[in-house]
């Protein structure tokens, strides 16, 4: 392909504009080869079509895929920079652990941002694997992302050669977490490949902090060797998202080679043997207002009706933290609607994370379960948000779904005759709980069919 000295250097400022990243001087013939593919690929006329083409559209497109895998650099290993593995398990994940371990929420959000072929968010799996003895009682959400999907895509195989093994890389690393398989590679332990999970995310998207990118609420970030090669605004911009990724102490691991230091505000920088992490300062408390959940979208799958949070007693000791659990609630709920149970089961994680007792959340839990069939745990979910209110009318239908499910008729009854007799002296036209279209008339005509359908003599 016949390019001018120009046409390359529209292509590198539609780069680094998009991606962050720069064009290598010394990859331009590799390039045009690709541009040419694209072409040939997208049917276009022209590199200047393909350029206006390429601006109109996100870095994820299948468009841009070739020209990532020539502009990306992807090296990484396992347990990369000895001494911030180190830090990360003698001393920040053990932290982590020990406080989440207190609060009776066993529960770890992380996230390896630029995870290239995924060593670096496998070493964080391996790590943990190793210093929790109980790990079945945890769940974690370790999530990694990155802007090459063909690098995603090799780390979701975890089939690793020789080279993702340096000097660095912990010598009994290889021998107790990998298979060796017939062609000189080494297979991944499928426990740990579980724990991470591999999604596209473009650093300079504003796709973050945000639910539905599941990057909300982490306790850590690790980012390392990314921005080296990106404009300092850039990086500044980058940081302030982890900023409102972070949890209050939430920590964010960076390269050696990042350090401008003065776009950690809101961090405290923690000196560590021959590393520097950077710690989010803690949350002050501020009033905040808190917001209302809005019914207009409620278009949901869920068999019954949910009742609003401000409904139920909640032990949130601030105003802020009630209002990030009525948004995770929220968007527990909207998930839900669009049958996005990732979303519904991370969601939920989070709001009760800031309260463990919010009846709403294992009512939600309950819900969802059953609709996945998962009906052990459906029920323990709504046994649970009962333990957390006992007046909670709606768990009390739901539990009864659940028994009738399970052909016990006895326990259904009970439960929906619990439900008739608590609202018994209710007005018709009252709601059966806050925002909620579903009136006790019609809560009443209900019960009235369901107990009405279970069989005689039960
Ligand atoms: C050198 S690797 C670092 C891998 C790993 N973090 C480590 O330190 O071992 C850099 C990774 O950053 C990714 N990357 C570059 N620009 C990005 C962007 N704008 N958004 C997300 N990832 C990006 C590249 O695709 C590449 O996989």
């Amino acid at each position: 392909m016949n390019l001018q000295p120009s046409d390359l250097q529209s292509l590198e400022a539609l780069v680094s504009q998009k991606t962050g990243l720069k064009v290598d001087k010394n990859r331009h013939s590799e390039i045009l080869k690709t541009l040419g593919n694209m072409l040939e690929a997208a049917k276009l006329p022209n590199f200047q079509e393909l350029l206006r083409t390429l601006a109109d559209c996100a870095t994820d497109d299948p468009l841009w895929r070739q020209l990532i895998d020539r502009v990306t650099i992807g090296e990484t290993y396992f347990f990369r920079d000895a001494a911030q593995c180190n830090v990360l398990q003698i001393s920040v994940l053990p932290d982590l652990i020990a406080k989440r371990r207190a609060t009776g929420f066993k529960h770890l959000s992380l996230w390896s941002a630029g995870c290239a072929t995924g060593e670096e968010p496998y070493t964080l799996a391996i790590m943990l694997r190793e210093m929790i003895p109980d790990i079945a009682d945890w769940t974690f959400s370790l999530l990694a992302t990155d802007i090459n999907i063909t690098s995603l895509e090799t780390a979701r195989r975890g089939i690793y050669r020789p080279h993702s093994f340096r000097q660095e890389t912990r010598p009994d690393v290889q021998g107790r977490w990998f298979a060796k398989c017939d062609n000189n590679t080494f297979e991944l332990d499928a426990a740990v490949r579980k724990m991470v999970e591999f999604a596209p995310l473009n650093l300079l998207s504003e796709d973050y902090p945000s639910f539905e990118s599941r990057t909300m609420n982490l306790d850590l970030i690790i980012c390392r060797n990314v921005t080296i090669y990106f404009e300092q605004a850039t990086t500044r911009r980058i940081i302030e998202h982890f900023h409102g990724c972070l949890n209050s102490e939430g920590w964010l691991v960076v390269g050696h080679a990042e350090p401008l230091v003065s776009a950690y505000e809101g961090f405290v920088p923690r000196n560590f043997p021959n590393a520097v992490l950077y710690q989010k300062e803690a949350d002050q408390p501020q009033l905040m207002p808190i917001q209302h959940a809005a019914p207009a979208h409620r278009d949901r799958v869920m068999p019954m009706p949910v009742v609003e949070l401000q409904s139920v007693p909640e032990i949130a000791p601030t105003r802020v933290v009630k209002a990030r659990a009525v948004d995770a609630v929220e968007a527990a709920r909207m998930a839900a609607g669009r049958e996005d149970w990732e979303t519904v089961r991370r969601s939920l994680m989070m709001a009760e994370r800031h309260n463990p007792m919010n009846p709403q959340v294992h009512y939600l839990r309950g819900l969802m379960l059953m609709q996945q069939n998962e009906l052990d745990d459906a029920f323990s979910a709504l046994r649970r948000a009962i333990y957390c209110d006992s007046s909670f009318v709606l768990a009390h239908y739901a539990l009864g779904e659940l028994y009738e499910k399970r052909g016990n008729t006895a326990e259904a009854m009970r439960c929906w005759l619990r439900s008739q007799r608590s609202i018994a002296e209710r007005q018709p036209e009252d709601q059966v709980a806050p925002n909620e279209e579903l009136t006790v008339e019609m809560f009443r005509d209900l019960l009235s069919y369901r107990l009405g359908s279970l069989p005689a003599g039960d």
